[in-house]
């Protein structure tokens, strides 16, 4: 037993052991053994089937269990020890199980195969990760209700093509982004549902020929239902790639958040105060503050929109049943969740801190950003908006050319351009109320803002 113990688990056909560098290349303990907890929980479901299946006496299945547990604890105390054979996490757990209750071990591989206990395993990890990306998600969105509840009323640009285009509400543009994630975070779920499907119980590609209750197996685990062919269960990472893309869709939208944020808290726009925590100094320019996390989630982003990339096309050439090149999914995932998981904070704490300053936002609103209201008053007055667009446009080239702002060019100049222009025209050049006036649902206006902060409390609290 001991000399098995310290063999690769195909020693049996194997006359020597593999060279050095193909052991390097190959284990994958130094990365899945993070996997360790997944790993032991559906082992433990895994002698519970085959007991209940008759495979195992219950004894055996106590045993295996108990042992399991004790690996688990060395795992989480810092204790375990990693042999030299340690290929992946699944030999190292069985390797230690089998020092500690001796025979009983060398049953729980029954009717099992590495391949349908790696898939399981990351499932189950990938499942418990996601739980966790969506609570963190879920706060992060908790900070950008509380930022647009201060500032239903505040006032500032709104920018199409990067150009100043109509006055908007900060807390309009806070809520843009807790809309975003409440996608991300259906994406979320449905991709948790679609991981916690078992394969185990498919054995190496062709299924189990034990009488493995897999629907009860899969249950144990936590997962929903077992897979419905062996060898799809075992081949396919469609569940990983599922996980990359919300991944990558979600950083595109915190990408899109920190990119807002470094351009409205930089001196020329000066929009936004960044709190001194959540920004880093210059080791040679004293007056530096430095927006790197807001820096770092944009470059993350890249990172994980590559390992989407990377893996589908690990994925597009593979002949059907398992192939090792499926080994290679793991690193980008942990990659993906660990960003995820060290960002996120910190982009809470970054909205949780961060100062807006009305004054600033005001001060850059310019009455040009009214032009689409002033053709709205000539709509008003019965001409068809088109034509209003036109005679708008003239009183802009006017105000362009004489330098008088269009708040100032006088009545005469405006009736020159058409009779429909009144006195009551002036009233148009007043920011509030062009944005009160967008008062449809999924406007600016403070009171479409405050509808959308109750609908999104609401949303919070069926989905939190
Ligand atoms: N470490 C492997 C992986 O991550 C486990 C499965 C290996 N199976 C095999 N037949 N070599 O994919």
């Amino acid at each position: 037993m001991s000399d098995l113990s310290s063999k690769t688990l195909w020693a049996g056909r194997y006359e020597v052991s593999a060279a050095e560098a193909v052991r390097r290349l190959n284990d994958s303990y130094p990365f899945d053994q993070r996997m360790y907890a997944s790993d032991i929980t559906c082992s433990i479901a895994y002698a519970g089937a085959l007991s209940k299946a008759g495979i195992i006496t219950e004894a055996e299945r106590d045993a295996i269990a108990s042992g399991l547990e004790q690996v688990r604890a060395e795992f989480e105390n810092g204790t375990f020890q990693p042999a030299a054979g340690d290929e992946d996490i699944h030999t190292a757990v069985e390797r230690r199980l089998t020092e500690l209750i001796g025979a009983p071990a060398g049953k729980l591989h029954t009717g099992r195969s590495r391949n349908d206990q790696v898939a399981t395993d990351t499932r189950h990890w990938q499942g418990q990760t996601i739980g966790r990306i969506i609570t963190l998600t879920l706060d992060l969105q908790r900070a950008l209700l509380a930022q647009a509840k201060l500032h239903t009323d505040t006032l500032m640009p709104g920018y199409t093509h990067l150009r100043a285009a109509q006055p908007v509400t900060a807390g309009h543009w806070f809520m843009s982004y807790f809309w975003m994630l409440t996608r991300d975070v259906s994406r979320w779920k449905a991709t948790r549902e679609a991981t916690l499907i078992s394969p185990l119980g498919s054995g190496a590609l062709a299924g189990t020929p034990y009488p493995i209750d897999r629907q009860q197996l899969a249950e144990a685990m936590g997962f929903s239902r077992p897979t419905m062919n062996s060898l799809d269960g075992v081949s396919d990472r469609d569940f990983i790639a599922g996980f990359l893309y919300v991944a990558s869709l979600m950083m595109t939208h915190l990408s899109r958040f920190a990119e807002d944020v470094i351009l409205f808290s930089s001196g020329g726009f000066g929009f936004l105060k960044l709190d001194e925590r959540y920004t880093t100094g210059s080791s040679l320019m004293p007056q530096k503050q430095n927006p790197d996390v807001l820096e770092l989630t944009r470059g993350k982003t890249g990172r994980i929109a590559g390992h989407l990339s990377g893996l589908l096309n690990t994925l597009k050439g593979l002949p059907t049943g398992y192939n090792k090149d499926l080994q290679e999914d793991k690193e980008p995932l942990f990659d993906a969740a660990d960003s995820l998981e060290i960002l996120i904070p910190a982009l809470i704490g970054t909205v949780e801190t961060l100062t807006v300053i009305p004054e600033k936002m005001r001060a850059a609103l310019d009455e040009g950003m009214l032009a689409t209201d002033l053709a709205d008053y000539l709509v008003g007055k019965g001409i068809p908006f088109r034509e209003a667009h036109g005679l708008v446009g003239r009183a802009v080239r006017r105000s362009l050319e004489t330098g008088v702002a269009l708040s100032a060019l006088s009545l005469e100049d405006y009736r020159a351009l058409s009779p429909a222009f009144e006195a009551d025209l002036y009233r148009v050049f007043d920011f509030a109320e062009s944005v009160a006036k967008r008062a449809a649902f999924g406007g600016t206006s403070p009171d479409s803002v405050r509808m959308q902060i109750a609908l999104a409390e609401e949303w919070l609290a069926t989905n939190a």
